[in-house]
């Protein structure tokens, strides 16, 4: 079977640039993008790319390239659903915050409300592609969701995880290191698999795709994100000792990398991880294995989220002891707000947890952050509702110039890998601080002997 009509509900930061890709490689296919966030959808039309809702490098072109050819973003739901022979659900799947699982369990509320509407409309059968990460089994009960509300037309589902980081998403989505499509073992499984595998195969080498059944699929993207994360909660948990040892983390990252099992990617050390995913998938694998009764592996896995809670604290911790126990009133600068570089995405950042956490001590914040807006900083903090929006306002401002951010602090601290702050110039810095003049580097990005030459106390994150 060929696909000609795609739908995906989701216009959110996989949704969008996933479908994108797919409009741009398969000229044939028509591609729907949903939505029910009405700004979202405009802000995908909005005739000037650069304000599309998602910023990752590449996307605006390719989105030019394509958008009203074979790509469309709307918000006509049902039309689209219609229209398909195939639907992404691409909607989120955040931790749950209320019931049963409260705090761990993913919310798979959004995912059953899609099901729910996909069964009232559809009069043609259907391939549903989970594309959200999802528990494992949950294609079992959209299944039966699917047949038992349904107009009596076939559906098969289908796992297909999706692996972009933030960030890399384009080049990600060009060059994937795999494709995983996880099926149902009959002939109408392996057909729905084999009409997706056609999709991929326009442009990812086809030993790239890989099929399997759907419960390793669903397990296998928990899995990947677990393990990425655990490789950054070990090198954080080491950076700790190499502070009191004098190791460099830097260079015991790069001789355990070096060695071909190990390999050098993911082993940077940070004030934590953040983004939407790592805590949020790996929170729902614990539970899972809770739920089976499993507690040694539930418990070994938590461990990768507590080692990430205590980096972050111990960052902020850092700060106030460093300038002699007390950051009361005192003003410091705050460089980068997003998750990771190159994303204005601010889920999970470790710049939410650091600032909460010197402002309970009464410090002066100044945010400078290259793609992420005021409004969202102060929406991060208010979300956490440690203080009143009223205090956050006061305590903490955002500038859009660093240099201001600067002006009479008495520390600067990096918490996002921006490559400008490389380029800053770090001497007209220098002199418009207090002295001692504080730098904290969470991301190790900044030559330490340089800005020491300059005359800046530095802290390096896993440098003695
Ligand atoms: P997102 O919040 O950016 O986007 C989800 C979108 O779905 C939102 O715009 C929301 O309005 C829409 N939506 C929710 N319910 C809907 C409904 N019933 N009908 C129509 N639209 C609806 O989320 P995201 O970051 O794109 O993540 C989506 C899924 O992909 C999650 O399960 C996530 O774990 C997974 N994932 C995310 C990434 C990432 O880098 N962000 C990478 C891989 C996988
Ligand atoms: C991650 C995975 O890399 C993707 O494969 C996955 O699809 C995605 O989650 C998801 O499921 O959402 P993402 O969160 O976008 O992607 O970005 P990463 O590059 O993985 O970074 C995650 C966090 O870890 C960032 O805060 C980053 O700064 C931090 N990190 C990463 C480190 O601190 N050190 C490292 O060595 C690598």
């Amino acid at each position: 079977m060929s696909i000609k009509n795609i739908c995906c509900i989701g216009a959110g930061y996989v949704g969008g640039p996933t479908m994108t890709m797919i409009a741009a490689k398969c000229p044939d296919i028509i591609v729907n993008v949903v939505d029910i966030n009405k700004n979202r959808i405009a802000a995908w039309n909005d005739k000037n790319v650069d304000k599309l809702p998602i910023y990752e490098p590449g996307l605006s072109d390719l989105v030019a390239k394509t958008r009203n050819k074979n790509l469309f973003f709307s918000t006509e739901v049902e039309q689209a659903i219609q229209a398909a022979d195939m639907i992404f659900i691409s909607v989120n799947t955040p931790t749950k915050t209320y019931g049963v699982g409260k705090g761990m369990a993913a919310d798979l509320k959004y995912i059953e409300l899609c099901a729910r509407q996909i069964a009232a409309v559809a009069t043609t059968d259907k391939i549903i592609v989970e594309k959200s990460t999802l528990p494992v089994r949950t294609a079992e009960a959209l299944k039966r969701i699917l047949d038992n509300t349904g107009n009596g037309v076939n559906f098969e589902i289908l796992s297909n995880p999706e692996f972009l980081a933030e960030g890399t998403a384009v080049s990600d989505l060009l060059n994937p290191d795999r494709v995983l499509i996880g099926g149902e073992e009959t002939e109408s499984g392996r057909l729905a698999q084999q009409a997706l595998v056609d999709v991929y195969a326009n442009w990812v080498p086809k030993e790239r795709i890989l099929t399997t059944n759907v419960w390793s699929s669903e397990l296998s993207k928990l899995t990947a994100n677990a393990f990425l994360a655990q490789r950054v909660s070990s090198i954080n948990s080491l950076s700790e000792l190499c502070e009191v040892t004098e190791a460099d983390v830097g260079e015991v990252a790069k001789a355990i990398g070096s060695d071909s099992r190990i390999g050098p990617k993911f082993l940077k050390a940070s004030v934590g991880f953040g983004g939407s995913c790592f805590q949020k998938d790996i929170l729902n694998l614990v539970y899972i294995a809770q739920s089976y009764g499993l507690k040694e592996v539930a418990d070994y896995w938590e461990q990768v989220i507590i080692m990430n809670d205590h980096q972050k604290r111990r960052f902020a911790k850092k700060i106030v002891e460093t300038l002699f126990n007390t950051v009361s009133g005192k003003k410091i600068a705050v460089l980068g707000w997003a998750f990771k570089k190159d994303t204005n995405d601010t889920r999970e950042s470790a710049a939410i947890y650091v600032v909460d956490y010197l402002l309970n001590e009464q410090a002066e914040v100044v945010v400078y952050d290259p793609k992420v807006n005021a409004e969202q900083i102060y929406a991060d903090l208010d979300y956490l509702n440690t203080r009143s929006g009223e205090d956050n306002r006061k305590l903490l401002n955002v500038v859009n110039d660093h240099q201001l951010a600067f002006e009479d602090s008495h520390a600067a601290a990096i918490l996002t890998e921006w490559d400008e702050f490389k380029s800053f110039d770090w001497n007209t810095l220098y002199e418009k601080m207090l002295k001692p003049a504080f730098l904290f580097d969470g991301r190790m990005i900044l030559d330490h002997e340089e800005l020491e030459r300059i005359g800046f106390e530095m802290y390096t994150i896993g440098r003695g």
